[in-house]
């Protein structure tokens, strides 16, 4: 059965970190959640005012940070001594799990910044396991070709055979960059029992509602998909490109405490206690 849009999400302007500007797509009033993603920042700037400022050490315990990068570059350093740049068209999938403490600071001064930071939550009885990055650069980022189709792989398995370097059981997520040209149609297959949406970073890509009519997903705006298992996209006049999002939910009690995402209002303050002593 194929999927249909359930529901369109415009992003809303936030600050974070110590003042950078984005778009908080999930994880704001129109989109508090969409298990098992917990949050979904936009960033695309190429005015330093907006980025320059970056995010100083902060910490994470009970989910996973996802960076997936367009342009530009990040520095990423925690505090177990790993470090390192993401750059343009490279992914890090970062399992905070008990606790990390890190900082992410542009590593440019001018030009353009953009990309995606995405939450992905964990299953109750693996919020407490020791950290684990997943960090590929865009070399090591499987792309399919398809007649006037393009998809970089980053996570799961496309109908195609092509499979993303990043693995991740728990959620089974599935991430997908997709380039369409104008008029091109796409179809790709998703598991039944997950969530799934799609963001549009350029152009317009269309999507047919039950009735065989048109709908637009614009630059910006995610669209929530229904369920079904498979999902079938046209590329806009222009063409387009877009993130195919999907995850295994949870289906547990979410409590959220800033950087710290766990079951219950009590493991948060135990996380917060848990900082403060010095003790991630
Ligand atoms: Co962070």
């Amino acid at each position: 059965m194929q999927r249909f849009i359930q529901k369109m999400i415009t992003g809303m302007p936030a600050t974070d970190g110590a003042g950078v500007e984005l778009v908080r797509v999930i994880g704001q009033p129109a989109l508090d959640m969409l298990d098992p993603f917990l949050l979904l920042d936009a960033f695309r700037s190429d005015n330093p005012d907006d980025y320059i400022a970056g995010f100083p050490p902060h910490p994470h315990r009970g989910f996973e940070t996802v960076t997936y990068l367009l342009n530009g570059k990040m520095r990423h350093k925690d505090n177990a001594g790993h470090e390192g740049v993401i750059e343009a068209g490279g992914i890090q999938w970062m399992t905070a799990g008990r606790g990390i403490i890190h900082s992410e600071m542009p590593e440019q001064e001018n030009g353009l910044l953009a990309g995606f930071q995405l939450w992905v939550n964990l299953p109750a009885e693996h919020k407490m396991d020791a950290p684990v990055y997943q960090e590929f650069d865009a070399a090591k980022i499987p792309q399919e070709r398809r007649e006037g189709a393009e998809v970089r792989v980053i996570t799961g398995e496309t109908s195609q055979g092509t499979r993303g370097p990043v693995v991740q059981a728990l959620t089974e997520p599935l991430y997908l960059d997709i380039t369409l040209e104008a008029g091109a149609e796409f179809s790709e297959r998703i598991d039944d029992e997950h969530n799934a949406f799609i963001y549009g970073i350029e152009g317009e890509t269309l999507v047919t509602d039950e009735t065989g009519k048109p709908v637009t997903v614009r630059k910006d705006r995610l669209a929530i998909l229904g369920r079904g298992d498979t999902i079938a996209l046209q590329g806009g006049d222009q063409g387009s490109r877009l993130l195919l999002i999907a995850g295994k939910p949870l289906n547990q009690p979410v409590a959220r405490g800033g950087p710290f995402v766990m079951n219950t209002q009590d493991e948060i303050e135990q996380a917060f206690a848990d900082y403060r002593a010095g003790s991630f």
